[in-house]
């Protein structure tokens, strides 16, 4: 991987897929670019396919049909730390922390995959394990500090409210500069000043090497941040266009939108 090509960034492009649980066809005909230099939302009802979308990208879920590719790269039968190891990056929809580790803990396990001391120095550390710790160390408080919540970086996750430990999540997303960022419902849980702090740390994220989507319900956030918004509705594409575009199109407020005035 070259410096040049991280530092211009390489379109995902989706094309023509198609993902089915037995009978239940959960994406379909799915054929979309997601663009670096832009924060792309997704969107779409309960079931929609946002999450499955996800799991396609980083390789958790084979769909039957249809082609990704990241700039010149197929990902097709790549597992997902081969995915991981090209840059691509998440958060999930459930907070997923491990209660043992401080929350900087945490955040270093984003780095694991950057990792070179190698497994021998869990039994016999050495001075490159040492060093690479406290770099990650530098690193994890540096992904914390640009969501605004580095005071917490010894806390436990046990100690810290639903919006902190969803700030701390994206924070290990982030934390080994990736080039595809997935973030699933990164609102989920957090309060109206918590999800302005999100807002800003989004729009401060968005890079021109890094493809940043964003799956969210909340609808303000989506919209504030998204220069572009692809719409879900049971599996299919529904529409994609700027978020004026999106408040604008009929389809979109009746089946999804339109919720908040039943
Ligand atoms: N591993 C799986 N096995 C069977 N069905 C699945 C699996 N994963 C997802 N589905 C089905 O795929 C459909 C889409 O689910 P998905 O979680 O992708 O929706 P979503 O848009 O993320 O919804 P939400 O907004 O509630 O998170 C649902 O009908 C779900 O039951
Ligand atoms: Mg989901």
């Amino acid at each position: 991987m070259n410096l040049s090509s991280i530092a211009k960034g390489q379109p995902l492009v989706i094309d023509d897929l198609c993902l089915s649980f037995g009978g239940n066809k959960v994406l379909q005909d799915i054929t979309l670019t997601l663009e670096p230099g832009e924060i792309s939302g997704l969107i779409g009802p309960n079931g929609a396919g946002k999450t499955s979308l996800f799991n396609c990208l980083t390789g958790l879920y084979s769909p039957q049909q249809g082609k990704i590719q990241f700039g010149p790269t197929p990902l097709n039968g790549l597992a997902p730390t081969q995915r991981a190891a090209l840059g691509f990056s998440r958060s999930f929809q459930h907070v997923a922390l491990c209660p043992e580790l401080s929350a900087v803990e945490n955040v270093m396990i984003g780095l694991e995959r950057q990792s070179s001391a190698g497994w021998l120095d869990a039994f016999l550390p050495l001075a490159r394990g040492r060093n690479e710790r406290l770099s990650n160390r530098h690193l994890a408080l540096a992904a914390l500090g640009r969501l605004g919540v580095e005071r917490v970086a010894d806390e436990s996750p046990t100690q810290l409210p639903p919006g902190m430990l969803r700030l701390v999540e994206i924070a290990r997303a982030i934390a080994g500069s990736p080039r595809v960022l997935l973030l699933d419902e990164p609102a989920a849980g957090l309060n109206s000043v918590e999800t302005r702090e999100l807002s800003n740390a989004l729009k401060m994220l968005r890079s021109p090497s890094l493809v940043l989507v964003v799956v969210e319900h909340d609808m303000d956030l989506i919209m504030e941040v998204s220069s572009i918004i692809h719409v879900l509705n049971v599996g299919r594409l529904l529409a994609s266009g700027d978020p004026a575009q999106i408040r604008a199109n009929p389809e979109v407020v009746r089946i999804y939108l339109g919720d908040d005035d039943d």
